[in-house]
């Protein structure tokens, strides 16, 4: 009902090797993708009358995964000047008896934010002291940038964080909708009980090629980082030369921000995507430029726009 032994020892060893946290297959269950285990870990968590701080800007699929549980998200708006950093005070200022959890995502989607080593240790610290859950959301991780840091690995996030990870985007495994939970054992027993009524598990084949992915070693996931990294400065390269054309939060995942501030910059930026998806380094990868005209990712989003290059 966790998922196959062999898929959480080895999703225990890379979160060991990842973050430092001594973890074992009694503190994983497997989900149908990391939106599943974020899902599960809402029912588990959450209940009516609590509350939910989430970082703006976030993952569009957030506010239903909290609301169905019965809580109230309360987002935390973030500065686009700022790198859409998490202000420590606001954070401070945000959090009510009511609050059960934050729920992080760095590398960020759809920003591609980094929270700092700094940052991340004020909100354990903030967290132990109020009580609060971490729900950490590092679907990014395996492709962050070197001094990506996880909160899991941090002194006295132990036994507050669950971290949520899948194959998606390390391996491009999207579709084979194999995603986890690493979390304190009182926790993992709630999700075998959820599971357990909820899926039953995944499909035996499923998890067995999860399980070979994870054995690769980081070589998958570093070479879909490269070819991220490539894309980013194919866009990066074009929007220099545009006048107005400033990209924010370009740290992780992979995505780029650029201002729009008028209908003449959209049309400019849209040929932009265009031109870095033909220029795209990776045939492989030419299609998947994206450009998004979004307002559904928060309110701190105001008149940006957000350019895929995964
Ligand atoms: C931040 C974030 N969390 C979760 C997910 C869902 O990942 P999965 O495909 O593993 O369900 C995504 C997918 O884009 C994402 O960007």
């Amino acid at each position: 009902m966790l998922g196959d032994d062999r898929l959480r020892h080895n999703i225990a060893v890379r979160h060991q090797s990842r973050t430092g946290q001594q973890v074992s297959t009694d503190n994983v269950s497997v989900f149908s993708g990391a939106q599943n285990a974020l899902f599960a870990t809402s029912l588990c968590l959450l209940e009516h009358g609590t509350e939910v701080i989430v970082p703006e800007l976030y993952y569009a699929t957030y506010p239903a995964a909290v609301k169905l549980s019965g809580a109230t998200m309360i987002p935390l708006p973030t500065d686009v000047a700022k790198g859409f950093q998490i202000d420590i005070d606001a954070l401070e200022k945000a959090i009510t008896p009511r609050t059960r959890a934050i729920l992080l995502n760095s590398p960020n989607n759809p920003t591609g934010a980094v929270y700092s080593r700094k940052l991340l240790m004020q909100i354990v610290e903030l967290c132990r002291k109020n009580r609060v859950w971490i729900i950490s959301d590092e679907v990014y991780a395996e492709i962050a940038p070197q001094d990506f840091v996880s909160v899991s690995s941090l002194t006295g996030a132990d036994d507050i964080t669950v971290t949520i990870s899948s194959v998606s985007k390390s391996h491009r495994m999207t579709g084979w909708r194999c995603g986890w939970t690493v979390s304190p054992e009182s926790l993992n027993d709630q999700f075998y009980n959820l599971n357990m009524c909820m899926a039953y598990g995944l499909p035996a084949f499923i998890q067995d090629a999860a399980a070979y992915a994870l054995e690769q070693n980081e070589h998958t996931a570093i070479v879909v980082r490269d070819k991220l990294m490539r894309n980013r400065d194919v866009v990066k390269g074009v929007l220099s030369h545009m006048h107005g054309a400033h990209l924010y939060a370009e740290g992780g995942g992979m995505f780029v921000y650029c201002p729009v501030m008028d209908s003449v910059a959209a049309v400019r930026v849209c040929s932009v995507s265009a031109y870095a998806w033909m220029k795209a380094p990776c045939a492989g990868l030419r299609r998947e430029f994206l450009l998004m005209l979004k307002r559904s990712l928060g309110e701190s989003l105001n008149t940006l726009n957000r350019i895929t290059h995964g």
